[in-house]
């Protein structure tokens, strides 16, 4: 089944890659090695699910026509990828690479196509577009993208005959001699649409797992005198993911390299080797990055920011100066220059914080605008708030947003207000500015401007006071 989504599919005027190249990603296969419910190309590489990495190299390199051969969870792989204008085919049942590509509508591919795995997620736009060039200047009518690697593991293995290429043979039905070949099969193929044609309905399934293997394209093509001949890729295109322990080095190669970039760029890393920051987000440069820490999503930092161990920020837009430290938690939030938060302050969705704003230990904020050098610096809730500037919420101080009902109300503090430790404010709620609000109190009227609220008992003193027993 051809299931079309987004644009209308159109050839490229302005590709770098002059001539028409389709990409025929495979991504059916179960991933059994994988050990995980999850269908193999959805597992995440550095926040990404690897076929989506795949997706964006191709565009990147203006593949317009880009054909997704899906099949195990299936549903589910096209309802992660529905925004990328892709096509998508569905493979029934897994027969193999070759049958994967059959699942294609090869009938209706033109000028040259580019084949590769779902599960090599280090491929980049550079190489697609460096693969497709080779095969052109060459002339070829295929072209396999092939490297050495020193544990060739259960990649297929590329046999010679006096130097020239002569087939691949699958690590399953290689012989021990066979096996000690150490140049692989990366599952990169660019061809001519014509030769896939013409090629593809001869491949046969007599091999170990009977299945219809794609690589034996290559054996048909010598056969048929085509012009076949290999092009070299390198380790990082070579990398596929089969196993949890690949999905972890994928994510590795992906993490180490954005720190190194950033690095570049005049960002502190403390131990390069332990943070998580994904290539979406921006840091500034002077800003100082501890181990430990996770940046993720749309986040961007600015300059000379502090972010101590453990850390994790998801979709936040930080100004310079902030000093973020230990064990902090924030997600989609404002948080502007020179403000401090933590250790173990936690900022939930939709806060915004002004300049100089001091978020302390164990407070949590959430939905919450709060002033210029308002502090909240100790075992606070604040949600559904909009607090002036200059306030002080006291230690302990509770926002009470959620009634029985389930309804949420806010709470609107005016600028220098200061609230004392341990005070409920509880919602629909006003507190004028300059108003004092006594420690213990617990605050169900509004608050006029200036004024001082207490709702504590007061105290009581009893001398030399006995108690009964
Ligand atoms: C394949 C190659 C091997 C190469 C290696 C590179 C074959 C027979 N072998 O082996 O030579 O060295 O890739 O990583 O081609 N798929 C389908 N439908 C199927 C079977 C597989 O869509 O019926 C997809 C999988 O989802 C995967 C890709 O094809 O994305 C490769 O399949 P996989 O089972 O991982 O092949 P390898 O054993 O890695
Ligand atoms: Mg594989």
């Amino acid at each position: 089944m051809n299931l079309y989504v987004g644009m209308e599919k159109t050839p490229n005027q302005t590709t770098n890659i002059k001539r028409n190249v389709t990409a025929i990603i495979l991504a059916a296969g179960k991933g059994t090695r994988m050990k995980s419910p999850l269908p193999k190309v959805l597992h995440p590489v550095a926040g990404q699910p690897m076929i989506a990495r795949i997706i964006d190299a191709c565009r990147k390199a203006e593949i317009q026509d880009l054909r997704i051969v899906v099949g195990h969870g299936a549903a589910l792989v096209k309802t992660v990828l529905e925004n990328k204008t892709v096509f998508f085919y569905e493979q029934k049942e897994q027969f193999g690479t070759a049958d994967a590509v059959r699942s294609a509508d090869v009938e209706s591919l033109e000028d040259d196509v580019i084949i590769l795995n779902g599960d090599h997620p280090l491929i980049e736009s550079e190489d697609l577009a460096n693969f497709v060039r080779e095969f052109r200047d060459e002339k070829l009518d295929i072209g396999l993208v092939t490297t050495k690697l020193p544990e060739p593991g259960s990649f297929g293995r590329i046999v010679r005959n006096a130097g020239e290429l002569y087939a691949i043979v699958e690590a399953k039905d290689a012989s021990a001699e066979t096996l000690k070949i150490n140049e692989i099969n990366t599952g990169i193929y660019v061809l001519k649409a014509q030769v896939l044609k013409e090629l593809l309905p001869q491949i046969k399934n007599e091999n170990a797992q009977k299945e219809f293997y794609l690589t034996d394209i290559i054996s048909l093509a010598i056969e048929n005198k085509k012009k076949v001949k290999t092009i070299p890729g390198n380790k990082r295109v070579a990398s596929g993911v089969n196993s949890q322990k690949e999905l972890a080095q994928a994510s590795t190669h992906v993490f180490r390299a954005r720190a190194e970039k950033l690095m570049e760029q005049g960002v502190v890393i403390i131990d390069s080797n332990n943070v998580y920051i994904e290539e979406t987000v921006h840091v500034g440069p002077g800003s100082v990055i501890y181990p430990g820490v996770y940046l993720k999503g749309k986040t961007a930092i600015g300059s000379f920011c502090l972010v101590e161990p453990h850390c994790f920020i998801q979709d936040c837009v930080i100004g310079d100066s902030v000093q973020i430290k230990a064990g902090s938690y924030l997600e989609s939030s404002v948080v502007q220059s020179k403000c401090s938060l933590g250790p173990y302050a936690r900022l939930r969705p939709d806060t915004e914080l002004a300049e100089e704003v001091h978020i302390g230990n164990f407070v949590e904020v959430k939905k919450s605008k709060l002033g210029k050098k308002t502090k909240a610096a100790h075992l606070a809730y604040i949600g559904d708030a909009e607090i002036g500037e200059e306030c002080n919420i006291g230690c302990g101080t509770i926002f009470v947003n959620y009634l029985p009902n389930k309804s949420k109300h806010k709470t609107k503090v005016g600028n220098h207000a200061f609230i004392g430790s341990d005070v409920q404010l509880v919602a629909p709620l006003e507190v004028g500015s300059n108003a004092t609000i006594g420690a213990g109190s617990v605050i169900t009227k509004d608050v006029p401007d200036g004024a001082l609220a207490v709702t504590r008992a007061s105290q009581v003193i009893k001398e030399n006071y006995k108690p009964k027993r």
